[in-house]
């Protein structure tokens, strides 16, 4: 790995980056970024690293979720304490199923271009290049908006780092406060599953009921006020990632300073590009998007190419198959990485292969789908042995309604209500929740199979 510099995956091919117009304000931008202290470091990316490996083993469970695409004009403070906060919740609901720690990693404080089916727009019979997120153009329908504009890095920049200095006092600020898991589901009147979830969160504050009861308070407790929290995104616009990747002095490898953990997006994937290319020479732990489209003979290489030393926790299976497909395509490549004798970390975004467009023509996702999708990801690992080590879902603590149903149940009709996302549709804080107590029924499934086979 000494001879990879970040610079290399300029001379492999690049596909869903801009075309930046003027060279001499894009060079200027990335000199400037240079200079700027990476957001994340080396230490904190090896312990990310570390936790991701015992999930793949099963003696921890991943949930890494946030926006679709983090958006300028929607930044506030208060945005980022809901959705940290829904995801402490969701952790917490988790670890009860898991009966392991849960590892938080937030789609946050870095995840602002995005991919794209097309790259032009049609509204009206006018033709425009599409919307790539905040860091690259604007989403507003005119030709001057579209116009990629360099000087958007260093505004994700700052964006940035004040996101990860809030989310690090939230972290240490005993913000999450488990003694209130009654109130999470004060929402939850209707469905055959609101028994259930009550339940669940009946036991939980039982036991934490029991623990101040026994004496274990302040010191012990301490661990249920402080959290580990990580960041993570897609690493798809290369010249802002190259231009934070920093050379680690400890350990002599280069780390992408960008966020704690990046990830590779299904379109751009190609083994033998420029996405592939930049993130193989970098420490973090790595993502990588597994889609319908992916084929056993690629996933070998790119396993090879990202993970040589197949070190536990560096490489992330992150399945997006869509409900209904589950079972067509995860055998094949669990398969591919038996094969290998692969370490990886199985993953199941359950979003980006369920996105249909409403009747009322909003690009939304059937809460049913996202459930029925997690339940296939469970059962397919369950048939082959191996092990579901997380969830990954595009969601917000605000009380948006981009996913259809849910226990409030949000209809086609109520879409256009609260649709305030810049890209794909998000679950709501109480979307995210009842999904929670969904995976950790699955999780409390799986451990009661596992005892009962160890007994
Ligand atoms: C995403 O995670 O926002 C995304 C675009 O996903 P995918 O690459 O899997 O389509
Ligand atoms: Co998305």
């Amino acid at each position: 790995m000494a001879e990879w510099q970040k610079s290399d995956w300029r001379n492999k091919p690049r596909i869903q980056m801009p075309e930046y117009m003027d060279e001499a304000a894009l060079k200027a931008v990335e000199a400037k970024l240079s200079s700027y202290p990476p957001l994340v470091f080396a230490g904190e990316a090896r312990r990310l690293k570390a936790q991701l490996g015992a999930a793949s083993r099963g003696e921890a469970f991943l949930l890494q979720g946030g926006d679709c695409a983090e958006s300028f004009e929607q930044f506030s403070a208060d945005g980022i304490r809901d959705t940290f906060k829904v995801m402490l919740q969701m952790a917490m609901v988790l670890t009860y199923g898991a009966k392991v720690p849960v590892v938080k990693v937030g789609r946050m404080a870095g995840q602002f271009a995005k991919p794209r089916s097309a790259p032009m727009e049609t509204v009206d019979g006018v033709d425009l290049p599409s919307y790539r997120g905040d860091i690259i153009n604007e989403l507003a329908f005119t030709p001057e908006s579209r116009i990629p504009d360099p000087q958007k890095m260093l505004q994700a920049y700052t964006q940035a780092a004040a996101t990860l200095n809030l989310l690090r006092a939230f972290s240490t600020g005993g913000y999450a406060d488990v003694h209130q898991v009654h109130a999470w589901t004060l929402g939850f009147t209707e469905g055959e599953k609101a028994e259930t979830y009550r339940d669940m969160a009946n036991r939980i504050s039982d036991t934490l009921d029991f623990m101040r009861a026994a004496g274990v308070t302040s010191d012990k407790m301490h661990s249920l006020q402080t959290v580990d929290f990580y960041t993570s995104h897609e690493s798809l616009l290369l010249e802002y990632e190259e231009a934070l990747t920093r050379l680690d002095s400890t350990s002599g490898k280069w780390l992408a300073g960008s966020g704690h953990m990046i990830w590779i997006g299904d379109r751009t994937r190609q083994p033998d590009g420029a996405h592939v290319e930049f993130a193989r020479g970098v420490q973090n732990p790595i993502g990588l998007k597994c889609g319908p489209t992916t084929t056993a003979e690629d996933l070998k290489v790119l396993m090879e190419k990202l993970n040589p030393e197949n070190e536990a926790g560096r490489l992330t299976l992150i399945a997006r198959f869509g409900a209904g497909s589950v079972g067509e395509h995860l055998p094949r490549l669990i398969k591919a990485v038996k094969e290998e004798g692969a370490n990886v970390l199985w993953t199941c975004d359950a979003m980006h292969g369920n996105t249909i467009k409403s009747a009322t023509g909003y690009k939304t996702r059937p809460f049913e789908s996202v459930l029925r999708e997690v339940r296939e990801f469970f059962g397919v690992h369950k048939a082959e042995g191996t092990i579901p080590g997380g969830v990954h879902f595009e969601m917000t603590g605000q009380d948006v309604t981009e996913c259809t149903g849910g226990v409030r149940a949000v209809t086609d009709e109520d879409l256009s209500a609260r649709y305030h996302t810049a890209c794909d549709p998000r679950l709501n804080a109480s979307q995210s929740l009842e999904l929670a107590f969904l995976v950790a029924e699955e999780l409390s499934a799986m451990n009661e199979t596992r005892q009962a086979a160890a007994v």
